[in-house]
C-alpha cells in the first residue's frame, strides 16, 4: 500500500474554492493581533498615501482595494483620502464579512488604526472613524479579471496578499497586477503587499494555492505600469503565522501615465 500523500493537482484561480473562504478562520491566523510586520506595513502606506495627498488638493479621490477579504487595513490606510472605498471581492463568504463590518467593524481593527492616526490626516478622522467607514465603503462582489473593463477608474488602490495568493500561476499572477494597475488613473499612489515564496495555504478546511514570487518577479510585473516603485522585503517574523512563505514584499508607486491596451 502507497501511503505517500499525492501531489497536490496545478491550481488556477477558476479552480479554488473562493466561496467556503473562511473569513473567520483567516482572522484567527492572520489579524487576531497586530502582528509587528503588519504595524511595518501600515506605516509605510500610511506615509506614502500621505506623501501623495498632503501635497496635493485634488481629494477626497475614489478609491478600491481589490481582493479585500477578511482584512479592512488597507481600506483604513485609505480613508482620510477618499469619498468612496470599493472593497472588490471574488468570495461570497468574505463579500457577507465585509457588508457586516462595513456598518460596524470589530474592535480588533482599531490596533491597526492607531498606528494610522500617527498622520494628522487620520487623527482629524479619529472619532467618526466608524461612520465614516460605514459612509465610504462599498463592498463590490466581483472578479477582479473583469476590472479590464474600468481602466483609469479610481485614484488610489491597494492589492494585499492577492495577486500572488490566488492561484499557482505566475501568468495569472502577473495578469492580477496588470488589472490593479489598469484600473487606476495616471498618478493614482498605490500599495500592493505579497507573501514572497508561499506555496499555498490553508484556511479552515480549505487549501488554496499561490505561486512563488520574489522582489525581482513583484517587479518586473510593476514595471509597465510604475517607474521606479520602491519594492521592500519585511522580513519573516517570528510570530509570522503563514506556514509556507518567507516573509513579505511590500509595493509603493504611482501609476504612470502609459495607456495600455
Ligand atoms: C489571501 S486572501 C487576501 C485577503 C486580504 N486582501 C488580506 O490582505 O488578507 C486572497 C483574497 O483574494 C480573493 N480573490 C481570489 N481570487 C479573486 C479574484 N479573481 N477576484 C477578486 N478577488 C479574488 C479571495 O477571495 C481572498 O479574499
Amino acid at each position: 500500500m502507497d501511503l505517500e500523500a499525492p501531489p497536490r493537482a496545478p491550481k488556477l484561480n477558476a479552480d479554488a474554492p473562493w466561496d467556503a473562504f473562511d473569513p473567520h478562520a483567516y482572522i484567527d491566523r492572520n489579524y487576531r493581533e497586530l502582528l509587528d510586520v503588519d504595524a511595518e506595513i501600515i506605516a509605510y502606506v500610511r506615509d506614502h498615501f500621505g506623501d501623495h495627498f498632503h501635497k496635493r488638493f485634488e481629494r477626497p479621490v475614489l478609491g478600491i482595494d481589490v481582493g479585500a477579504g477578511a482584512n479592512l487595513y488597507p481600506a483604513l490606510c485609505m480613508l482620510p483620502w477618499c469619498k468612496e472605498i470599493t472593497q472588490l471581492e471574488l468570495s461570497s463568504a468574505n463579500v457577507e464579512y465585509l457588508r457586516d463590518q462595513r456598518v460596524n467593524f470589530g474592535t480588533g481593527w482599531e490596533s491597526f488604526w492607531q498606528v494610522l492616526r500617527k498622520d494628522p490626516a487620520y487623527e482629524e478622522i479619529h472619532e467618526n472613524r466608524r461612520a465614516r467607514f460605514t459612509d465610504t465603503v462599498r463592498v463590490e462582489p466581483g472578479n477582479l479579471f473583469d476590472l479590464v473593463r474600468r481602466p483609469a477608474h479610481w485614484a488610489i488602490g491597494t492589492m494585499f496578499f492577492v495577486a500572488e495568493s490566488m492561484s499557482d500561476s505566475h501568468a495569472e499572477f502577473r495578469s492580477a497586477v496588470a488589472c490593479f494597475l489598469r484600473a487606476l488613473a495616471p498618478g493614482a499612489p498605490f500599495a500592493a503587499a505579497f507573501m514572497a515564496g508561499s506555496t499555498g495555504y490553508d484556511v479552515g478546511d480549505e487549501y488554496y494555492p499561490a505561486c512563488d514570487v520574489d522582489e525581482a518577479q513583484v517587479h518586473e510585473a510593476l514595471r509597465p505600469f510604475s517607474e521606479n516603485p520602491r519594492v521592500l522585503r519585511l522580513d519573516k517574523p517570528t510570530d509570522m503565522v503563514r506556514p509556507g512563505h518567507e516573509g513579505m514584499i511590500l509595493a509603493l508607486g504611482h501609476r504612470n501615465s502609459t495607456v495600455h491596451f
